[in-house]
């Protein structure tokens, strides 16, 4: 007996690895074959970070960049055999993870140097790190004018070496890049500044970055939203964003209809009265599968080819669908696209991200766990 059970489950996340490969090969390209360290953080961006991190480790990609130490140690023990680079600020009491695991990770304090620095000699091992430096994003990092006398302090412990510097952009993908730009030109004068100092990888850029200003590429960039074929917004400049692909389709199945009469209220709090008789379908969807319930009565999903609209509040586990345009041609475990296609039409991510009043991000990064990750 097939006792996957979890593929039990009605509702699915359809990835899609050739839409990956596909959005790889457009970002390599427009980063002029530059390194690309892709950023798998947050489970993938909600895709599956094994499937995901896999799939690029088959592609060549051999550093990736996660959030936090144990999403790095999750990826190593599933046997993903790639360098992994910690974007977010930790602390020391991380350190011997981040050596034991052969992370390299993203530091902004000497309290952070010092002790790993301490549990590389413990080891005898050497670790490997990308010094943050704040042009603006106004989050992590020392200043441009710090960076000579940290690197100076460094210096004083041989287990460490600072490999990388980095920056972020907070305002990369809006249409005016003039505070980018004045980014870009403070970290230029780092650059000339640490140029005695070894430091072998230069980074910067994210996705919208490597759309609308691939000259702060340097010697590698740290796509994020892009890979997974998002738009890192509706305010880009360069055309080519459009000929990212999703990787992401979500879909589940009808597990209940009824017919009910005019004027039924439905789900909780009865806050949608139909109008007329109508024919309703239940489906396995609901918050605890991140489908906010602020979208309750906002949402259209696909059945049978046709925008059909959720109607009730969105429960935990399940919501319900007005079907009635459908009446004759629908039946249970029928299809459901919550994202993506089916016949002629299409929901986006960013058409949730709209309805919801937030950025694609956060829409997919917020798919539960207990959703399986299905390859296609
Ligand atoms: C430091 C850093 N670099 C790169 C990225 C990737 O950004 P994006 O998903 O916008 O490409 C992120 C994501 O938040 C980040 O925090």
């Amino acid at each position: 007996m097939n006792l996957n059970y979890r593929t039990g489950l009605l509702t699915r996340a359809f990835i899609n690895l050739d839409h990956l490969t596909h959005n790889m090969n457009l970002l390599k390209e427009l980063a002029g074959n530059r390194p690309l360290w892709p950023a798998i953080k947050a489970n993938g961006y909600g895709h599956g970070a094994e499937i995901i991190g896999r799939h690029l480790i088959r592609l060549g990609y051999k550093t990736l960049c996660v959030a936090h130490v144990p999403e790095a140690i999750d990826l190593v023990e599933a046997g993903l055999k790639a360098t992994f680079v910690v974007l977010s600020a930790t602390l020391p009491e991380n350190s011997e993870y981040v050596v034991a695991y052969g992370c390299e990770i993203v530091v902004c304090t000497l309290e952070m140097v010092e002790s790993l620095a301490r549990a590389a000699s413990k080891a005898g091992e050497k670790v490997a790190l990308h010094l943050k430096v704040d042009t603006g994003m106004g989050r992590i990092g020392i200043r441009p004018d710090q960076v000579i006398e940290f690197l100076e302090k460094c210096g004083d412990f041989p287990e460490v070496y600072v490999k990388g510097i980095m920056s972020h952009f907070p305002r990369a993908d809006e249409a005016d890049k003039a505070f980018s730009q004045k980014q870009i030109h403070m970290f230029r004068q780092v650059i000339k500044a640490s140029e005695s100092y070894g430091i072998e990888v230069y980074h910067f850029a994210n996705s919208a970055a490597i759309f609308d200003l691939p000259e702060a590429c340097f010697d590698a960039a740290r796509p994020g939203i892009s890979i997974y074929g998002l738009k890192p917004s509706l305010t880009m400049s360069n055309p080519r964003v459009n000929d990212l692909k999703p990787v992401l389709e979500l879909k589940t199945r009808i597990t209940f209809l009824k017919e009910v009469p005019a004027g039924t209220g439905l789900s909780y709090g009865h806050t949608f009265y139909t109008e007329k008789p109508s024919l309703i379908a239940t489906i396995p969807l609901g918050y605890g599968d991140g489908i906010s319930r602020r979208l309750s009565n906002q949402l259209d999903l696909l059945v049978g080819g046709v925008r059909c609209p959720q109607v009730g509040r969105i429960c935990m586990d399940q919501c319900l669908v007005d079907v009635t345009a459908l009446r004759g041609r629908v039946k249970l475990g029928d299809e459901v696209v919550i994202v993506g296609r089916q016949g002629k039409e299409e929901v986006t991510v960013d058409e949730l991200a709209e309805k919801l009043g937030t950025i694609n991000y956060e829409i997919v990064t917020h798919i539960a766990e207990r959703i399986p990750r299905i390859v296609v």
